[in-house]
Protein backbone atom coordinates (compact mmCIF):
# COMPACT_ATOMS: atom_id res chain seq x y z
CA UNK A 1 0.00 0.00 0.00
CA UNK A 2 1.18 3.81 -0.48
CA UNK A 3 2.27 5.23 2.56
CA UNK A 4 0.20 8.15 3.86
CA UNK A 5 0.99 11.51 3.71
CA UNK A 6 1.35 13.22 6.65
CA UNK A 7 1.80 16.81 7.25
CA UNK A 8 3.09 17.67 10.89
CA UNK A 9 1.92 21.58 12.38
CA UNK A 10 4.09 22.91 15.03
CA UNK A 11 4.66 26.44 16.85
CA UNK A 12 7.48 25.85 19.16
CA UNK A 13 10.71 22.87 19.09
CA UNK A 14 9.15 20.43 17.47
CA UNK A 15 10.56 17.52 20.13
CA UNK A 16 7.33 15.75 18.79
CA UNK A 17 7.57 16.34 15.27
CA UNK A 18 11.16 14.94 15.36
CA UNK A 19 10.16 11.54 17.33
CA UNK A 20 7.04 11.66 14.48
CA UNK A 21 9.71 12.13 11.71
CA UNK A 22 12.35 9.66 12.73
CA UNK A 23 9.27 7.24 13.01
CA UNK A 24 8.24 7.15 9.58
CA UNK A 25 10.86 5.16 8.02
CA UNK A 26 10.56 1.29 6.88
CA UNK A 27 7.50 -0.41 6.87
CA UNK A 28 5.78 2.72 8.63
CA UNK A 29 2.50 2.95 6.72
CA UNK A 30 3.02 6.93 6.48
CA UNK A 31 5.77 9.54 5.20
CA UNK A 32 6.28 13.17 5.87
CA UNK A 33 5.58 15.72 3.45
CA UNK A 34 5.54 18.63 5.37
CA UNK A 35 5.93 20.86 8.48
CA UNK A 36 4.21 23.84 8.52
CA UNK A 37 4.50 26.53 11.69
CA UNK A 38 2.72 30.12 12.24
CA UNK A 39 6.04 31.11 13.62
CA UNK A 40 8.51 31.51 11.45
CA UNK A 41 11.09 31.35 14.48
CA UNK A 42 10.10 27.78 15.18
CA UNK A 43 13.13 25.89 16.21
CA UNK A 44 11.56 22.95 14.62
CA UNK A 45 11.65 24.51 10.86
CA UNK A 46 15.11 24.30 10.97
CA UNK A 47 15.52 20.54 12.52
CA UNK A 48 12.72 19.22 9.64
CA UNK A 49 14.59 20.58 6.85
CA UNK A 50 18.14 19.17 8.39
CA UNK A 51 15.85 15.95 7.96
CA UNK A 52 15.45 16.98 4.11
CA UNK A 53 11.43 17.58 4.68
CA UNK A 54 10.01 20.36 3.03
CA UNK A 55 8.86 23.38 5.56
CA UNK A 56 6.71 26.15 5.15
CA UNK A 57 5.42 29.29 7.09
CA UNK A 58 2.02 31.23 7.33
CA UNK A 59 2.86 33.45 9.81
CA UNK A 60 -0.88 33.99 12.05
CA UNK A 61 0.17 37.91 12.87
CA UNK A 62 -0.93 39.55 9.71
CA UNK A 63 -4.39 38.26 9.78
CA UNK A 64 -4.99 39.90 13.89
CA UNK A 65 -7.65 37.22 14.67
CA UNK A 66 -9.23 36.43 11.68
CA UNK A 67 -8.78 32.94 12.42
CA UNK A 68 -11.03 31.86 8.90
CA UNK A 69 -8.06 34.22 6.78
CA UNK A 70 -5.29 32.09 8.33
CA UNK A 71 -6.32 28.98 8.14
CA UNK A 72 -7.31 29.46 3.99
CA UNK A 73 -3.43 29.60 3.99
CA UNK A 74 -2.71 27.19 6.09
CA UNK A 75 -4.64 25.26 3.32
CA UNK A 76 -2.44 25.95 0.44
CA UNK A 77 0.97 24.29 1.45
CA UNK A 78 -1.41 21.72 3.00
CA UNK A 79 -2.99 20.87 -0.21
CA UNK A 80 0.15 21.27 -2.04
CA UNK A 81 1.72 18.90 -0.43
CA UNK A 82 -0.83 16.20 -1.07
CA UNK A 83 -1.73 15.68 2.69
CA UNK A 84 -3.58 12.40 3.75
CA UNK A 85 -3.18 12.52 7.63
CA UNK A 86 -2.35 15.94 9.81
CA UNK A 87 -0.39 15.75 12.99
CA UNK A 88 -0.55 18.55 15.28
CA UNK A 89 2.57 18.75 17.58
CA UNK A 90 2.52 21.81 19.57
CA UNK A 91 0.47 24.08 17.46
CA UNK A 92 -0.93 26.45 19.82
CA UNK A 93 -3.41 27.88 17.49
CA UNK A 94 -7.05 27.23 17.97
CA UNK A 95 -8.78 25.91 15.23
CA UNK A 96 -12.15 27.11 13.75
CA UNK A 97 -14.97 24.18 13.51
CA UNK A 98 -14.86 25.36 9.52
CA UNK A 99 -11.45 24.46 9.38
CA UNK A 100 -11.53 20.71 11.45
CA UNK A 101 -14.43 19.99 9.41
CA UNK A 102 -12.05 19.50 6.29
CA UNK A 103 -10.22 17.24 7.90
CA UNK A 104 -12.44 15.41 9.53
CA UNK A 105 -10.92 12.00 10.92
CA UNK A 106 -7.68 12.94 9.68
CA UNK A 107 -6.21 15.28 12.29
CA UNK A 108 -4.50 14.15 15.05
CA UNK A 109 -3.35 16.37 18.13
CA UNK A 110 -1.20 15.71 21.27
CA UNK A 111 -2.16 17.05 24.41
CA UNK A 112 0.15 17.29 27.78
CA UNK A 113 -2.57 15.82 30.50
CA UNK A 114 -4.96 12.72 30.39
CA UNK A 115 -7.83 13.71 28.75
CA UNK A 116 -10.87 14.53 29.68
CA UNK A 117 -8.83 16.04 32.61
CA UNK A 118 -6.88 19.37 32.07
CA UNK A 119 -7.97 20.89 28.65
CA UNK A 120 -5.78 24.12 27.57
CA UNK A 121 -2.95 25.40 29.08
CA UNK A 122 -0.65 25.00 32.44
CA UNK A 123 -1.69 21.39 32.32
CA UNK A 124 1.29 20.36 34.35
CA UNK A 125 0.92 22.73 37.42
CA UNK A 126 -2.86 21.93 37.31
CA UNK A 127 -2.68 18.33 37.79
CA UNK A 128 -0.05 19.51 40.95
CA UNK A 129 -2.34 21.93 42.33
CA UNK A 130 -5.10 19.23 42.40
CA UNK A 131 -3.09 16.49 44.03
CA UNK A 132 -3.60 14.02 41.26
CA UNK A 133 -1.38 10.82 41.39
CA UNK A 134 -0.55 10.64 38.23
CA UNK A 135 -0.36 12.51 34.89
CA UNK A 136 0.26 11.88 31.14
CA UNK A 137 -0.29 12.83 27.91
CA UNK A 138 -3.06 11.87 25.49
CA UNK A 139 -3.64 11.65 21.47
CA UNK A 140 -7.02 12.01 20.21
CA UNK A 141 -8.46 13.02 17.15
CA UNK A 142 -9.22 16.53 16.59
CA UNK A 143 -12.78 17.81 16.95
CA UNK A 144 -14.17 21.45 16.88
CA UNK A 145 -14.09 21.54 20.77
CA UNK A 146 -10.96 22.31 22.27
CA UNK A 147 -8.01 19.01 23.18
CA UNK A 148 -11.31 16.75 22.93
CA UNK A 149 -12.01 14.36 20.06
CA UNK A 150 -11.90 10.32 20.30
CA UNK A 151 -8.73 9.24 22.13
CA UNK A 152 -6.64 7.60 20.15
CA UNK A 153 -4.38 6.88 22.90
CA UNK A 154 -2.84 7.42 26.59
CA UNK A 155 0.70 7.68 28.33
CA UNK A 156 0.61 7.27 32.41
CA UNK A 157 3.13 9.26 34.83
CA UNK A 158 3.33 8.82 38.02
CA UNK A 159 3.67 11.77 40.22
CA UNK A 160 6.31 12.09 42.81
CA UNK A 161 7.07 13.91 46.04
CA UNK A 162 8.64 17.02 45.33
CA UNK A 163 7.93 17.50 41.29
CA UNK A 164 7.65 20.58 40.02
CA UNK A 165 5.38 21.55 36.54
CA UNK A 166 9.40 21.54 34.74
CA UNK A 167 10.17 18.12 36.29
CA UNK A 168 6.74 16.61 35.76
CA UNK A 169 6.30 17.93 32.21
CA UNK A 170 9.83 17.01 31.42
CA UNK A 171 8.94 12.92 32.42
CA UNK A 172 5.52 13.33 30.06
CA UNK A 173 7.35 14.78 27.37
CA UNK A 174 9.22 11.89 27.15
CA UNK A 175 5.72 9.88 26.79
CA UNK A 176 4.38 11.82 24.39
CA UNK A 177 7.82 11.34 22.32
CA UNK A 178 6.57 7.14 22.64
CA UNK A 179 3.35 7.47 22.48
CA UNK A 180 2.83 10.00 19.48
CA UNK A 181 4.51 7.63 16.90
CA UNK A 182 2.97 4.63 18.32
CA UNK A 183 -0.31 5.82 17.54
CA UNK A 184 -0.08 7.38 14.12
CA UNK A 185 1.80 3.94 13.08
CA UNK A 186 -1.60 2.55 14.13
CA UNK A 187 -3.76 5.40 12.58
CA UNK A 188 -2.21 5.63 9.10
CA UNK A 189 -2.96 1.74 9.59
CA UNK A 190 -6.27 2.27 9.74
CA UNK A 191 -6.52 1.12 13.53
CA UNK A 192 -8.23 3.82 15.60
CA UNK A 193 -8.73 1.48 18.69
CA UNK A 194 -7.47 3.34 21.68
CA UNK A 195 -3.65 2.52 22.73
CA UNK A 196 -2.64 2.24 26.48
CA UNK A 197 1.26 2.65 27.07
CA UNK A 198 2.61 1.14 30.47
CA UNK A 199 3.09 3.68 33.10
CA UNK A 200 6.62 5.93 32.63
CA UNK A 201 8.29 6.21 35.77
C1 LIG B 1 4.07 19.29 24.00
O1 LIG B 1 4.17 19.02 25.38
C2 LIG B 1 2.64 19.17 23.54
O2 LIG B 1 1.94 18.13 24.18
C3 LIG B 1 2.09 20.52 23.93
O3 LIG B 1 3.12 21.42 23.60
C4 LIG B 1 4.38 20.77 23.72
C5 LIG B 1 5.15 20.96 22.43
O4 LIG B 1 6.47 20.48 22.55
N1 LIG B 1 0.89 20.80 23.23
C6 LIG B 1 -0.10 21.52 23.74
O5 LIG B 1 -0.06 22.02 24.84
C7 LIG B 1 -1.29 21.68 22.81
N2 LIG B 1 -2.37 22.32 23.49
P1 LIG B 1 7.33 20.14 21.25
O6 LIG B 1 7.28 21.38 20.35
O7 LIG B 1 8.70 19.91 21.80
O8 LIG B 1 6.73 18.95 20.61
Amino acid sequence: MTPKRVAILISGGGSNMLALLDSMTGDHPARPCLVLSNDPAAGGLARAAARGVPTAVVDHRPFKGDRAAFEAELMTPLLAARTEIVCLAGFMRVLTAGFVAQWQGRMLNIHPSLLPKYRGLDTHARALAAGEAEHGCTVHEVTAALDDGPILGQARVRIRPGDTPQTLAARVLEQEHRLYPAVLRRFAAGDRTPLRLDPGT
